[in-house]
């Protein structure tokens, strides 16, 4: 440390002592930020998986052959019990599972070679043949690639001809994988254990995750995504189980012989062969009721009849029916099944007709899961039911254009969640989430265009990586922009439009601004959407625009954390502002060049706001006055500002703190009116931003003065629900749940002594012998990290038990999460290295364990250290998150709700 931290040190200690009013607060937290952020680097950040290099040349499929139909065939050998009395032999668990396929394509250019994919499969005795004279053709030489290209090469005696029709037959066996990946099993309880040791209760079940290149690991497939055709499906399974796949189940199932049966599905649309799905399990549907589409939700036995899927079945049907009438096209099959899985690699895949959960994540259990996870469960059905538009019917054309299908999946979720469950009034803050996410990945150098070309995203690794931040959240967050430029009408019109002329083929986000730009010019027109909006969406990054409103004059500057970084990037930049109370039409401000507008001049004390309602893909700044107005006029009637802005002003001032673009202490002194604010917003991004001073300044002089700054913003409003809390209730409303559940956290966290005394007995009531629990579930989670947070080895291990005993999933996440609350470093390296025991904590729950405790600050570096240790492990379910900020690297997978997941 320098020299200044002495001089610092006296001034910590002098405000402090002196006054605990809120504007000393603020001071004392300004000098010790400048002394602070001049001589410390934020956190250290990890950075792996180390990328690869060294790629092979070619590792795209060559175009001559055209894939129209697959007859696919599986038949997995495990048993879904293994039960001891079973007389003769006892089974032992069996991973094989082998298959054949029949593929239908058709020849665009003569070749004598195939070239298709598979992967960890033992492929043999291929047939080829000619399905216009049934003549074969003999194949002289097979050859699986063992390379980033998992070619499987086909040499034949002599060339297919251009515009004939063959057939590919080819057998295969594989084995089942222990991982997340491919074809994998997975294992849970059912029954009531009879002894301790019984594992008559386990049982078995298989699922497949395919997205993006692991549709290849369980049947030989041309496997990219512009290659639709449709799939045939057969599977050979146990007597006791159920198998579903894609398409409709034909005519039940058939009985092979004691114990084994076949179930055929219809054939699938076209569609893509990393959508192919199916699973064998012992699972019990729970209807929902459509009047065309026939949904079923799949869960464990007992959670089906104990009601559980009863929440997501409700609304499920709900939320197809607001698509259809949104976009004016039905949904193409006539079955919908979904299926609560104990283990998959991210949150949700959504498999055309055959939708995939992890179970804590769909599951609702009344009065043990928090009203809360509500939102949640709404949020990744719709994210997941827009995919069988967004992705599923119309395709990207290849990797680079992912966020076509994530970013409107996550921008159809705000409207739908809104549709069906209005109360939550969580569209604004989804969106708003959204956009902050975006933000903070997107200010580095080190960030990457939303759209790259499509030599850029190659090998399976590289596709991979695909999935992060920028494609989920800045995705969705240029769509909220374009279709504020158009109007929400005319965007929607294109939209539907762009369905209807595209379904069952593949586009890319040029063929999205022809029909922007169409029903633009039918409306008003003058603008060039593909211009405009490649400027947001191939290049890295966002501006800044700044605005004099003395002058009247605003230039725009590429948004970079590092100041000292320079770049000459420009955008076509939208601009809708308010001046007090006059709201202007849309103002550009062009690339390149510096505008002088009279909108932009305020006079007699009147203020300009810029970016009304957070529809711009930018931030904004101001000249001193403006901003003094804007200060002035939250203190005074904070309500004359958009709610949205709200939050919004907060988050640039920080924002532009941390670039060095303004004094820290307007981004503070715009945070005093939120000691009266009653919303989610402002607060959720005050929060948020002073919780990067608590990462970056934890245990130095700031954190004291600035726990002392919170604690009394916050008391009011903690205050204000103090009668819930005393009695286990919480408000009716759902924006006042969460505000609650913030302020506690926030007086907890910052020290407030009657917060801790609160969360400390109600926990200490729990840990009585035989006490029901009687704290609501909504406030759980925030209860027992606060508890465990200021308690020691005994309120952990109490936390411990409970999780070994909860057989709620719900539960049992929030005590997963609550357990790395500890401030004790040893009961976290403890926690880790349970992490490594599936028996303590699943594979799919390891990163997300681990996440927990590196956000803890106590455990940061444990973490990361434990990370690099165990990485063969633990590396299932991690994506790469925000692209080297100071927060963390790699984020657990989330890939499918909007809003929240964007958090990680
Ligand atoms: C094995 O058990 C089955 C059913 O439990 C029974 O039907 C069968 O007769 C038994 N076979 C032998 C060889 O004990
Ligand atoms: C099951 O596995 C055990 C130990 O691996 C082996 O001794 C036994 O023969 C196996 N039983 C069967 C039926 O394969
Ligand atoms: C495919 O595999 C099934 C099950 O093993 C078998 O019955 C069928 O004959 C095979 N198909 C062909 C064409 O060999
Ligand atoms: C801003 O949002 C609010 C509520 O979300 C809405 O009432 C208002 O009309 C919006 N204003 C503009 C200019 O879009
Ligand atoms: C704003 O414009 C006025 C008039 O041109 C100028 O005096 C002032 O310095 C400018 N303010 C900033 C912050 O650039
Ligand atoms: C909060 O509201 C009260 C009463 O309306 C007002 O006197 C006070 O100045 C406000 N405080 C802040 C920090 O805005
Ligand atoms: C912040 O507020 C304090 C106290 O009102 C004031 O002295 C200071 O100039 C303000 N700073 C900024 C940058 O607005
Ligand atoms: C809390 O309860 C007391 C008495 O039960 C009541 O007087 C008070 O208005 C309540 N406060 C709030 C914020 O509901
Ligand atoms: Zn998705």
């Amino acid at each position: 440390m320098s020299k200044n931290s002495s001089v610092s040190k006296a001034f910590a200690a002098a405000f402090v002592v002196l006054t605990a009013s809120a504007i000393a607060g603020i001071v004392t937290m300004v000098i010790l930020y400048k002394t602070q952020i001049a001589t410390m680097d934020p956190t250290p950040r990890p950075t792996f998986p180390p990328t690869t290099t060294g790629l092979p040349p070619v590792t795209r499929l060559p175009k001559n052959l055209v894939p129209e139909r697959y007859k696919v065939l599986l038949w997995p050998r495990f048993y879904s019990q293994i039960l001891e009395e079973v007389n003769v032999t006892s089974p032992n668990q069996t991973v094989l599972f082998t298959g054949n396929t029949t593929v239908y394509f058709h020849c665009v250019q003569g070749t004598s070679s195939i070239y298709l994919h598979s992967q960890n499969l033992d492929v043999y005795g291929p047939v080829v043949a000619s399905t216009d004279t049934d003549e074969g053709i003999r194949v002289t030489r097979m050859e699986n690639h063992h390379d980033q290209t998992n070619f499987l090469e086909i040499e034949l005696d002599y060339a297919l001809k251009t515009g004939g029709n063959y057939s590919l037959f080819l057998s295969f066996r594989g084995e089942v994988s222990g991982g997340l990946e491919g074809l994998y099993g997975s294992s849970y309880e059912e029954g009531i254990p009879a002894h301790e040791d019984d594992t008559d209760t386990d049982r078995f079940l298989i699922a497949t995750s395919l997205e993006p290149t692991f549709a290849r690991r369980v049947f030989p497939c041309f496997d990219e995504p512009d290659f639709k055709a449709e799939f045939e499906v057969t599977i050979i399974h146990r007597r006791i189980t159920m198998a579903l796949a894609n398409g409709i189940n034909t005519d039940g199932t058939n009985i092979i012989d004691d114990d084994w049966k076949s179930t055929s599905f219809q054939p699938t649309p076209l569609m893509s062969t990393y959508l192919f799905a199916f699973t064998v399990s012992e699972f019990t549907p729970t209807p929902s009721s459509h009047h065309r589409v026939e949904i079923n939700t799949y869960a464990r036995p007992k959670a089906t009849a104990a009601g559980h899927a009863k929440y997501a079945a409700d609304i499920t049907g709900r939320i197809l029916d607001y698509f259809e009438r949104r976009f004016g096209i039905i949904y193409p099959q006539r079955k919908l099944d979904q299926i609560a899985l104990p283990d998959l690699i991210s949150d949700g895949m959504e498999n055309l007709g055959l939708i995939m959960y992890q179970e804590g994540e769909l599951l609702y259990e009344e009065g043990v899961s928090s009203r809360l996870d509500k939102e949640n469960i709404a949020s990744l059905i719709a994210h997941e039911l827009a995919h069988q538009w967004f992705g599923n019917l119309v395709t990207m054309k290849w990797w680079n254009d992912i966020w076509l299908n994530e970013g409107f999946a996550s921008y159809m979720t705000f409207y739908a969640v809104d549709a069906v469950e209005p109360d939550f009034k969580l569209k604004d803050v989804h969106i708003l989430n959204n956009l902050h996410s975006a933000f903070e990945a997107d200010a580095l150098a080190s960030s990457r265009p939303l759209s790259r070309s499509q030599g850029e995203v190659q090998t399976p690794s590289q596709i991979m990586q695909m999935f992060d931040t920028i494609t989920y959240c800045k995705g969705a967050a240029v769509l909220v922009m374009l279709a504020d430029i158009v109007d929400q009408p005319v965007f929607d019109k294109a939209i539907g439009r762009y369905l209807s002329d595209w379904k069952y083929k593949n586009t890319d986000q040029n063929i999205l601004w022809e029909y922007i730009q169409k029903a633009d010019d039918e409306s008003t027109g003058e603008r060039n959407i593909a211009e405009v909006m490649n400027s947001w969406t191939k290049q890295i990054g966002y501006p800044v625009i700044t605005i004099n409103t003395t002058s009247g004059e605003a230039f725009q500057k590429h948004f970079l954390f590092n100041d000292s970084a320079v770049s000459s990037l420009s955008w076509h930049i939208p601009i809708r502002a308010m001046k007090y109370t006059t709201l202007f039409r849309l103002i550009w401000l062009k690339p390149g060049e510096s505008a002088m507008k009279d909108e932009f001049v305020a006079t007699k004390g009147e203020w300009i706001l810029a970016n009304v309602n957070c529809t711009g893909y930018y931030r904004v700044n101001y000249n001193p006055e403006n901003w003094d107005r804007l200060v002035t006029q939250l203190q005074k009637d904070p309500r004359r500002i958009p709610l949205k802005n709200r939050g919004q002003l907060i988050d640039d001032a920080f924002n532009l703190a941390r670039a060095k673009l303004v004094d820290v202490t307007l981004a503070l002194n715009l945070t005093r009116f939120i000691r009266n604010e009653t919303e989610l917003i402002p607060w959720a991004a005050t929060i948020s931003n002073l919780g990067y001073f608590v990462r970056m300044f934890d245990r130095s002089e700031v954190y004291g003065p600035m726990q002392m700054y919170l604690r009394n913003q916050v008391e009011g409003l903690y205050n204000s629900f103090r009668n819930y809390t005393d009695n286990s209730t919480v408000p009716t409303d759902h924006a006042s749940q969460q505000i609650q559940i913030k302020a506690i956290d926030v007086a907890c966290s910052n020290e407030l002594p009657e917060c801790i005394e609160m969360a400390q007995h109600m926990y200490a009531d729990l840990m009585k012998i035989n006490s029901t629990n009687i704290i609501h579930p909504n406030l759980r989670s925030v209860i027992y990290c606060h508890a465990v947070a200021h308690g020691g080895k005994e309120e952990w291990e109490f936390a411990w038990g409970l999780y070994l005993r909860s057989s709620d999933v719900s539960e049992r996440d929030r005590l997963r999460q609550a357990l790395s609350c500890t401030k004790k470093i040893w009961l976290l390296s403890r926690y880790l290295d349970y992490t490594l025991d599936p028996e303590l904590i699943r594979l799919m729950e390891v990163a997300s364990s681990i996440s927990y405790v590196s956000r803890n600050v106590a455990g940061q570096a444990l973490a990361w250290n434990f990370i690099r240790a165990h990485w063969n492990y633990v590396r299932y379910g991690w994506r790469q998150g925000d692209r080297g900020s100071d927060r963390q690297v790699l984020h657990p997978v989330r890939t499918g709700r909007a809003g929240a997941f964007c958090d990680g």
